[in-house]
């Protein structure tokens, strides 16, 4: 675990515009000054990450928020009071204190203040807000320990603040409040439902396809393991040597890896298990599907991206 110093470290790299890895809740982030366009860039490059997916800015307030927003509209201070610090992105108008390679270009800016004690104080330390996409390269899984985060940049790994294993597991909600209908961009452990309750007006989901510039999160191939990845609802490949993310199956195909039956503890388990199943170099992982209801919306998302949308019967 880190230090104090590893904390002021930290805070002194990212004031003079290098890159730092940090733990939140939901997965490391790859963290840059996000008011310095050349810091900003140096994070496009490490992770291989095309220029027209926008990255998330990290703040320690909610006043922080506020100022990096050209509007802050009612239903942004409702999530913010009940949801931050957490796992919840608002996307709003960006003010101009940005830069445009924070937002690829984009008129809005994703907010949100992470929930992990170290890199709130970093940032608070820092004084700045901070850009930060999932500490992995493009496509590859997020990491959601310090090993992991170094296993995925290898040397290039820039100074890491160790803050133990992620308590969610898998990347925040993304919600647009930049229209009129607040746009489910991405889902993640907090459900529409409860956006819905909280803010007392539905929630639109965003199509697959979205106009000019699809977000990253919208991308098919993302949060992929190397092997090939089956969505299985009861039948197991009948050819080769496999790894099984079982559920309740009692099928034991191939390397069994039992996974937790809520959704809170299945998420917090899911990358670090696709990774030991990854490193096994079978010929395929099969992922038995979850149920489809509302608390494992999330996680479905990412197990439809890592396996290409492949459901087999
Ligand atoms: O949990 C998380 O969100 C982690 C940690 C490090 O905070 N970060 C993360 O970042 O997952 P990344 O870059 O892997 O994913 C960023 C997501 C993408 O789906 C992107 O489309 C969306 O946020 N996003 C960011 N800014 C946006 C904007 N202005 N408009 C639409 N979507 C945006
Ligand atoms: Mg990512």
């Amino acid at each position: 675990m880190s230090t104090d110093g590893d904390l002021e470290r930290a805070a002194e790299l990212l004031r003079a515009g290098e890159l730092v890895v940090l733990p939140t809740e939901t997965v490391y982030g790859l963290a840059a000054n996000a008011l310095n366009p050349q810091a900003v860039e140096r994070i496009y490059r490490m992770k291989g990450r095309p220029a027209t997916s926008p990255l998330i800015v990290h703040v320690s307030s909610i006043e922080m928020a506020r100022s990096l927003a050209r509007q802050w509209p009612g239903e942004a201070e409702i999530l913010a009071k009940k949801y931050w610090p957490g796992p919840l992105t608002m996307v709003l108008p960006k003010h101009a204190s940005i830069p445009s390679n924070v937002t690829a270009g984009l008129d809005t800016v994703g907010l949100r203040m992470p929930r992990h004690p170290l890199t709130l104080e970093v940032i608070r330390r820092a004084e700045l807000p901070v850009a930060a996409p999932s500490a992995n390269r493009f496509t590859e899984l997020s990491p959601t320990t310090a090993a992991h985060a170094r296993d995925a940049l290898g040397s290039d790994t820039p100074f890491l603040v160790d803050g133990g294993p992620c308590e969610v597991g898998i990347e925040s909600v993304v919600l647009s409040l930049a229209g009129g209908q607040p746009v489910l961009l991405r889902p993640g452990m907090i459900t529409k439902q409860e956006l819905e309750d909280v803010l007392g007006c539905a929630v639109e989901t965003a199509s697959r396809i979205e106009g000019a510039h699809p977000s990253p999160g919208m991308h098919e191939k993302h949060y992929s393991p190397r092997t090939r990845v089956l969505l299985v609802k009861e039948e197991m490949p009948k050819q080769g040597r496999g790894v099984f993310l079982a559920l309740h199956s009692e099928a034991a195909a191939g390397h069994v890896i039992r996974m937790p039956h809520t959704p809170g503890a299945y998420a917090q388990r899911l990358y670090s298990a696709l990774r030991e199943a990854d490193a096994r170099h079978a010929d395929w992982i099969a992922i038995e599907l979850p149920p489809a209801d509302s608390p494992w919306q999330g996680i479905l998302d990412r197990l439809r991206r890592a396996g290409m949308g492949v459901i087999t019967h």
